[in-house]
């Protein structure tokens, strides 16, 4: 039976580092508001002239280093993001020119917001499963900086810039177990960004009804625990690392309570990175295995809620 498996991750943030005070300048909030509120207490910001294939290039430079491979031997590249680099090609063409990789590999994008990392998992997972593919590189990449409106208090404390990768491969034992994909368009007015291609003249950043995602986002983070659960033959307590999408601490908080875990089972970096939405979990997921704490044989759950809505989870063998 094949089953993917993580042989790789790594990470990139952009060099400069924003914190809550600087944001004091901008917009009527505080430090002690955000970091109540959200957990948050900085993000990075990219460079003007940097973009997210760039940012997507180096964290999967990482990851192919840890994974000890040839980037020519990648046989599928996925890149999960809300902000490419153009509307064509895709971030993931644009990041297959970058790492050099002339092999006719398949490169496209998935469009999940901050779920897009699970999409994006899941997809790759499907591939390998079923012998069609050997090798994947898994990207979630955004550069929210790029549509926040900076006067909207509301929305640019959130979010942050930054890249995470996996490269997943073939292997008789997982890896992955199991990952679940859902969404619901109905709630689609309540996390976008309005203008598009059919639409260039409407508003360009993003706008939230924060109350509405945070419940909504509390209540399907509980809800998918059991439902992944189902059929596994695992339970809770077999859940060594739980790696969430980092949006807001106190919707983490209550999954850990949902999971009957504790705070230090949880790989955290909402403090230090902000929301990165699709790059949230490969970027908590690149700090826990280069800190030592996720260690070879771990047990991982990840979940993610996002824009759309959509909502995902994964449960894997580190
Ligand atoms: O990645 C997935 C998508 N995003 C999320 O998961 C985010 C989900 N939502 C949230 O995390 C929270 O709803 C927020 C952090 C966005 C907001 O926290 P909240 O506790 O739900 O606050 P609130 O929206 O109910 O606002 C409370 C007060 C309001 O003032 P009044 O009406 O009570 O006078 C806001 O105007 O806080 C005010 N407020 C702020 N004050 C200072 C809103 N933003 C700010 C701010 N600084 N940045």
């Amino acid at each position: 039976m094949n089953y993917a498996r993580v042989i790789g991750c790594g990470g990139y943030l952009p060099e400069r580092v924003m914190p809550n005070s600087e944001l004091e300048d901008l917009v009527d909030t505080s430090d002690d508001w955000i970091r109540t509120r959200t957990g948050i207490r900085q993000r990075h910001i990219a460079r003007e002239d940097e973009t997210t294939s760039e940012m997507a290039c180096n964290a999967a430079l990482g990851a192919i280093d840890m994974a000890g491979i040839e980037a020519g031997s990648i046989d599928l590249i996925i890149v999960a993001t809300s902000t490419p680099d153009l509307i064509y090609p895709s971030t993931a063409c644009l990041l297959q020119k970058r790492l050099g990789i002339r092999n006719g590999a398949a490169a496209f994008d998935v469009q999940a917001v901050c779920s897009g990392f699970i999409y994006a998992l899941s997809i790759a997972d499907q591939f390998i499963r079923s012998g069609t593919m050997r090798r994947a590189l898994v990207i979630g990449a955004d550069m929210n900086s790029r549509i926040l409106d900076w006067t909207d208090r509301t929305t640019c404390v959130l979010f942050g810039d930054g890249a995470g990768a996996v490269i997943l491969g073939r292997s008789d034992e997982p890896g992955i177990y199991k990952t679940l994909l859902h969404a619901d368009g109905s709630y689609s007015e309540h996390l976008q960004v309005p203008s598009g291609v059919s639409n260039p003249t409407a508003d360009p950043y993003i706008r939230m009804h924060g109350n509405e995602v945070f419940r909504f986002a509390v209540q399907a983070m509980d809800e998918i625990v059991d439902e992944t659960l189902a059929d596994t033959g695992f339970t809770r307590k077999d859940i060594n690392w739980l790696v969430p999408h980092q949006a807001n601490l106190r919707i983490i908080s209550a999954t850990v309570k949902k999971l009957g875990m504790s705070m230090d089972d949880v790989i955290l970096t909402v403090a230090e990175h902000g929301n990165t939405s699709a790059a949230s979990i490969p970027l908590a997921l690149n700090t826990g295995v280069r800190d030592g704490r996720i260690r070879q044989g771990d047990t991982l759950f990840m979940e993610a809620v996002g824009g759309g809505f959509t909502w995902g989870s994964a449960l894997i063998r580190y």
